[in-house]
């Protein structure tokens, strides 16, 4: 067993502007799709935003920003990743010039970040399109998208490319498969939503960060432009070679998005794929050299769980678990929520990435979503904690099987904890799904003072990063 990270490896946590800023209407802000989606991804969205949408106020981190960066820094993080509201910067989307007001607000971010020695690490789109970029232009299924895109990025690293070094184009691209208005942004309703469509969606995003890669390495060629992907390592139910053909199937229509961010062309199992489904995408002479010749950086990723498939309809069974589905594994447990709980498969993609790629890996989002229960407690500092062993549990299991890949030799940047402090969650809209090592006093009904305690787990991290992992309990 290894503990051992490399020299440099950047410790924190993630979150995401929708479900932690709140203040929807503040700054200018324009509408998201966010704020017209009150019950996360399977529910259809409202005609406009509701009461009842926890992230209209989600945490108040846009006014409280300071005093949960002062936490984080307690912790020790060295890299804290948020993104960007593109509607905070362009609140139409389309509009001409961006809001100052949107932009003087993640300065503001970023001299808190830095006045704590805290890397920043930016996600320009996280599930949060404009609204209007959904309502007028359909979405991603626009090309005229890309060209919304490319100015939002080019104001992006213009203002804040001398302060940020690792940036990320779309958190979790490959959602949009199954989750197209809040991945892609895309209006029409799944059930209406055609292959062609949803294909040419996903060529567009594509296209449009090979573009923001361009982009930020002619403004500072020492930017590190990264993709994100929802990792999930696909077992086969069973040996047979008919379920390990279906899970290699299943693990294509992922891989897909990243074969085209780090090699620049859609790969030949992609082509068969469009071919003999009908599916003729628009891809010009200058989108196949942006994709060849603005290939990431880095190759990001969301790991919470893994899944098996079979190619048995009568197996079939729809597992609880996150956007992606796929069927349950009979050897993991499972947390509250029915995400199949598999440390393994963590340092299984860390090698499967890194033998694919070659390009160095950031986990960028991990951890356990679990009901809390707030104590008084006299040792706490807050006169009150969560007792939340489950969590340290899990995050340091998942920690030791990273540790594992080092040692395997995959390169890993960093690990950063999805939700460091409570949030609204992105499937459920709920806020009692809590990730935190921060609790904040906020429930599902949206009462609560908003005001933060320490977690067990908060200490527990904090020694994990003092120690740069040898704290991790072994076996
Ligand atoms: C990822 C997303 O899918 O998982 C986050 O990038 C999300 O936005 C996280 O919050 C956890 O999912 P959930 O549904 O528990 O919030």
């Amino acid at each position: 067993m290894s503990t051992t990270f490399p020299p440099g490896f950047l410790w924190g946590g993630a979150t995401a502007a929708n479900q932690v800023e709140g203040a929807y209407a503040e700054g200018g802000k324009g509408l998201s799709i966010q704020d017209v989606m009150p019950n996360g991804i399977m529910t259809p969205r409202t005609a406009e935003p509701t009461p009842d949408n926890l992230k209209l106020e989600a945490i108040d981190f846009y006014h409280r920003y300071a005093q949960d960066i002062e936490l984080f820094a307690e912790m020790g993080f060295s890299v804290y990743r948020f993104s960007i509201a593109w509607s905070r910067i362009f609140p139409n989307g389309d509009d001409a010039e961006p809001n100052e007001e949107g932009l003087a607000f993640y300065d503001r971010v970023l001299d808190e970040l830095e006045r704590h020695g805290i890397e920043p690490l930016i996600t320009m789109s996280h599930y949060e399109t404009p609204l209007a970029i959904a309502e007028k232009y359909d979405g991603w299924v626009s090309r005229e998208v890309i060209g919304l895109f490319e100015r939002y990025a080019r104001v992006l690293f213009e203002r804040y490319g001398h302060r940020v070094k690792y940036w990320l184009t779309f958190n979790e691209i490959n959602s949009v498969l199954h989750a197209p208005f809040m991945s892609g942004g895309i209006n029409t309703p799944k059930d209406r939503l055609s292959a062609t469509d949803l294909y040419q969606a996903i060529h567009h995003e594509l296209v449009a960060s090979a573009s923001a890669t361009r982009i930020a390495h002619e403004i500072d060629p020492d930017i590190k432009v990264g993709c994100m992907v929802l990792g999930m390592p696909i077992y086969p139910l069973t040996p047979d070679p008919a379920d390990v053909l279906a899970a290699m199937g299943a693990d294509h229509s992922n891989l897909m998005f990243s074969d085209v961010h780090t090699r620049g062309r859609y790969p030949g199992y992609a082509l068969r794929f469009f071919r003999e489904n009908g599916i003729e995408l628009q891809i010009t002479d200058e989108d196949r050299s942006l994709l060849a010749e603005h290939t990431v950086d880095f190759v990001s990723f969301s790991y919470y769980m893994s899944v098996c498939e079979t190619a048995d309809p009568s197996k079939k069974v729809a597992g609880r678990g996150n956007i992606l589905g796929g069927v349950p594994n009979p050897y993991l447990p499972a947390s509250e929520w029915g995400w199949q709980i598999d440390p393994v498969g963590l340092r299984l993609i860390l090698n499967q990435f890194w033998d694919r790629w070659g390009k160095p890996l950031f986990i960028v989002e991990n951890g356990l979503g679990a009901k809390d229960q707030l104590v008084e407690s006299a040792d706490a500092v807050d006169g009150f904690t969560v007792l939340d062993d489950y969590r340290i549990d899990y995050l340091n299991a998942h920690l030791v099987q990273v540790a594992e890949a080092v040692a395997d030799g995959v390169e890993v940047l960093g690990y950063t904890t999805w939700g460091p402090i409570d949030l609204v969650s992105a499937s459920t809209a709920e806020l009692s799904k809590r990730y935190g090592f921060i609790y904040v006093d906020r429930d599902d009904d949206g009462t609560g003072t908003l005001a933060r305690y320490r977690k067990k787990s908060f200490d527990w991290y904090r020694e994990v990063i003092a120690t740069g992992g040898a704290s991790l309990r072994q076996g």
